[in-house]
């Protein structure tokens, strides 16, 4: 422990999409191997967080409360189950520091969508509290305690596009260059044990990440070619939510470059043409019709820090 000094901090929670997910096998811990692309979104939660170390004291306060759009809060867990607070507790646990954390969580991201939502707040919760709690973990042992409380940790901590390999704790910076991406989350939760249960049963393993990347990190903006998207949760979370795939097709139609579900969805990504800020309004109108919400549009980071705190 390095004596934070404790104080209040505001930062971006950024999501994520997968712009690939390969599973390679099931595991004998329950888990299962992966290969994925995963970058950071424009879309965010927001955090704060007023937080001191009290070195006299054997307890941890941690406090938690969720703002926001009433239904995006309604899907989000604030007793020990919500992944914020988790990684407070893991933090604590590893490093031996005591004191308080009082988090206000502003929700933006939908939960349960496959946007690594929970996941991302844990990750920003990780690296404030080492700060404010100075705990003195480096990024490495930072990311251990993050792949502790959940699979996506790991890469959403990097804050840049990441390949993530094993459970998800093995995790690799890539280049990436900045996409236009349109989102469609549809209006039902997936939940990611049965996405991976539905795997086992009848799913299989796509093709290598390397073209993807190739594609990925040229700067020069060619189009992707259809198909290099890939999740290898689709088939099997389709075949069990047809609107997922229905929601693809919506998007292909409408000339996307391509599109995936993202995670174990439901969320439905497309790159956007380059040049073009959004969907023909027909799309855009059924694509209202069917989610509920009309399609989001952001933008992939391509580097750690690109949110600023106020935005
Ligand atoms: O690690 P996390 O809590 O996000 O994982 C949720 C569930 O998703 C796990 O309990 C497991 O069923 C499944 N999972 C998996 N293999 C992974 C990541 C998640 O089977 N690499």
């Amino acid at each position: 422990m390095t004596g934070g000094s404790g104080g209040t901090r505001t930062v971006q929670a950024p999501a994520k999409v997968n712009l690939s997910l390969r599973v390679l096998g099931a595991r004998q811990d329950g888990y299962h191997d992966l290969q994925t692309l995963i970058v950071p979104i424009s879309l965010a939660d927001r955090l704060e967080v007023h937080a001191e170390p009290d070195v006299s004291f054997a307890t941890l306060s941690l406090s938690l409360e969720v703002t926001g759009d009433p239904e995006l809060v309604a899907g989000v867990p604030i007793d020990q189950s919500n992944l914020a607070l988790k990684a407070a507790a893991a933090l604590s646990e590893a490093t031996g520091v005591r004191g308080f954390a009082n988090m206000t969580l502003e929700k933006r991201v939908p939960s349960a969508a496959g946007l690594g939502g929970g996941s991302a707040d844990a990750a920003a919760v990780l690296s404030v509290l080492n700060d404010l709690w100075g705990c003195g973990l480096d990024p490495e042992g930072l990311r251990r305690v993050g792949a502790a409380v959940g699979s996506d940790v790991p890469a959403l901590m990097v804050g840049g596009p990441t390949i993530a390999e094993g459970r998800g704790e093995r995790v690799r910076p890539v280049t990436c260059r900045p996409l236009r991406l349109v989102l469609v989350t549809l209006r039902f939760a997936v939940s990611t044990p049965d996405a991976f249960a539905w795997w086992d049963q009848d799913g299989s393993t796509g093709p290598e990440l390397d073209p993807l990347l190739d594609a990925a990190s040229n700067d020069a903006s060619g189009a992707f070619v259809r198909g290099i998207l890939f999740n290898d949760l689709e088939g099997p979370v389709g075949r069990r939510h047809p609107e997922i795939l229905r929601t693809k097709d919506l998007l292909l139609r409408a000339g996307v470059q391509d599109a995936a579900m993202s995670g174990s969805g439901p969320t439905v990504f497309g790159i956007m043409p380059s040049g073009e800020e959004r969907l023909d309004a027909r799309t855009e109108a059924a694509i209202t019709e069917r989610s509920g919400w009309p399609p989001r549009y952001v933008q992939s980071l391509s580097r750690p820090g690109e949110l600023s705190a106020g935005s």
